[in-house]
């Protein structure tokens, strides 16, 4: 058993970013997996709305549910008790209303035992943002690539690219730390502006997804920065997809050509239980 690390916190959070620490932040779908960030000490778990994608095999997160989001973050809080948990609000669980954002924000922190919520949109979501940390839940904000507007954005491109485009998401990232946001994921933004951003923020973690090493700290899928995802391939730390593969594959030739199972990989039964029950049964026989 190892031993268990100090819970992360939001102070702890901001103590790296004063000391120039980069923050780590991964996606997290599961159990197992959870365990092993757990382990390497991962600061951030992120439960996102990728799952339709990356678990569930859709094309788009749009299908995310708040219960399907629930289930599987329960599962990595059990995985991994003190990194700090973010839940990602799915598709139209916060983009009604106000009120909307508030009660789902409060299902992840109540029935999955979240440490603060994430959703997705810029200045227009500020009245989520506000709504959601006066109700005394962390919140994040998302600018850039965000995958719930992918179609109202062209796909999953580069965002900002133009000096228009790029002061719009400055004024946001602005907007969101003023509503409240601890936190501001920027997902595929230029680096300068990533940076810009980052000098600007005054109380506000900024973490970068794709938009270069100027934030506090640094988010990755964990499926894309595995192989287990075959859409996208940013940095492969690990080729795990290929060595599950070649492992499938050898698992399907050996139980066809009969080498797998070897008497190690299952149990037998002592002679003289297996004579008594064939007895039995050849007792039974002859009663019919
Ligand atoms: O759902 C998710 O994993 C996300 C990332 C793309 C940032 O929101």
């Amino acid at each position: 058993m190892t031993e268990q690390r100090k819970k992360v916190t939001l102070p702890v959070l901001f103590k790296k970013v004063a000391d120039g620490a980069p923050i780590t932040w991964l996606t997290c779908y599961d159990y197992p997996t959870a365990y092993l960030q757990e382990q390497a000490g991962i600061d951030m778990i992120l439960v996102g709305d990728s799952l339709a994608m990356t678990m569930l095999g859709y094309e788009s997160t749009l299908p995310a549910t708040m219960d399907d989001m629930i289930r599987h973050t329960q599962a990595v809080r059990r995985g991994s008790p003190s990194s700090f948990l973010v839940g990602d609000m799915p598709y139209m669980s916060y983009q009604p209303s106000v009120e909307t954002a508030i009660r789902n924000a409060g299902r992840f922190m109540a029935e999955a035992g979240c440490d603060g919520i994430k959703l997705e949109g810029g200045s227009e979501m500020a009245d989520r943002i506000r709504g959601i940390v006066d109700a005394g839940i962390p919140a994040m904000g998302h600018l850039g690539l965000t995958p719930q507007s992918a179609s109202a954005l062209g796909g999953y491109r580069l965002q900002g690219k133009t000096a228009r485009l790029a002061k719009k998401i400055v004024d946001s990232a602005k907007a969101l730390e003023k509503a409240g946001a601890f936190g501001i994921l920027l997902e595929m933004v230029p680096d300068r502006l990533c940076k810009l951003i980052t000098e600007r923020a005054e109380d506000c973690i900024i973490m970068s997804l794709g938009s270069g090493p100027h934030a506090h700290g640094q988010l990755l899928i964990y499926h894309d920065m595995f192989g287990l995802y075959p859409r996208f391939k940013p940095k492969v730390f690990g080729n795990a997809g290929e060595v599950i593969l070649n492992g499938l594959k050898q698992y399907a030739e050996e139980v066809t050509n009969k080498s797998f199972p070897q008497p190690e990989n299952y149990f037998t039964m002592h002679d003289e239980e297996y004579k008594e029950l064939l007895s039995m049964l050849d007792q039974e026989g002859h009663e019919e």
